[in-house]
């Protein structure tokens, strides 16, 4: 993609999140991902509200995300009395040819995991630097248990070619959980199979590879946005 200044990255993700709004009609409940990218779909969604009537509630993803929501004057809503969404609109590290995606850059995999599986379609919001041929150059986060987390992260390093390093000695997730970061390298040809494998292991809470989940990369590049649809996609 070349270089590209931080202000060029910025208007790119915030073209991303703009536009991925579009599939957001009133009367929908939605899944608001977490992210600087989906930050825009935020700021958009509460300008929709505001200025054009748009009538929507939504599940956040993070506490920061439903902080920012609230400021939006999105109405929030809570699994208590909610058992499936219309769609979520979230971002991703990385994204392959079948649209498989790593996330959990943001320390939200868990809840944006349990959203996504919860939504009638997912559409994610990302720039054209998070498309990749194979996963793994970002290194894949892996929510797990507090108790014994040297342990499952012995378990892990057998699977893994690279390091798996705690992501800050005192980092924990809104769950409370430390997440691990293990670097695989651009090796993760087959994803669905090792998403099973790490979710195997006790102590692992959730593992950031999002398989067969995202329907739709709203992908964003110097020259516009593209639509990258999966063949079978739910919207
Ligand atoms: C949050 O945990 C992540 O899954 C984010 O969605 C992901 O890191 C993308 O974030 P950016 O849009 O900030 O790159």
């Amino acid at each position: 993609m070349g270089q590209l200044t931080t202000a060029e990255k910025e208007a790119m993700k915030e073209e991303a999140g703009i536009a991925a709004c579009s599939f957001v009609k009133s009367g929908m409940k939605i899944g608001i991902g977490t992210g600087s990218t989906v930050k825009y779909t935020i700021l958009e969604l509460g300008r929709r509200i505001r200025e054009e009537g748009l009538q929507i509630s939504g599940i956040p993803t993070s506490k920061s995300t439903e902080e920012l929501s609230i400021e939006q004057g999105i109405p929030m809503i809570n699994w208590e009395k909610c058992d499936h969404l219309d769609l979520v609109i979230d971002g991703a590290d990385e994204f392959d040819p079948d649209l498989h995606l790593i996330k959990g850059g943001g320390g939200a995999l868990l809840r944006e995991k349990i959203v996504a599986e919860s939504s009638g379609a997912m559409i994610v919001v990302a720039d054209a630097s998070k498309k990749v041929d194979t996963l793994g150059n970002f290194p894949l986060p892996i929510e797990v248990n507090p108790y014994g987390w040297e342990q499952t992260k012995r378990r892990i390093e057998q699977l893994c070619p690279g390091s798996v390093n705690r992501r800050g000695a005192n980092y924990l997730t809104d769950n409370g959980n430390p997440i691990l970061d293990a670097e695989f390298g651009p090796t993760i040809s087959n994803p669905v199979q090792l998403e099973a494998k790490l979710r195997s292991i006790s102590g692992v809470v959730e593992v950031g590879l999002f398989t067969n989940t995202a329907d739709v990369v709203v992908m964003a590049a110097k020259d516009g946005c593209e639509l990258i649809r999966k063949e079978n996609a739910r919207i």
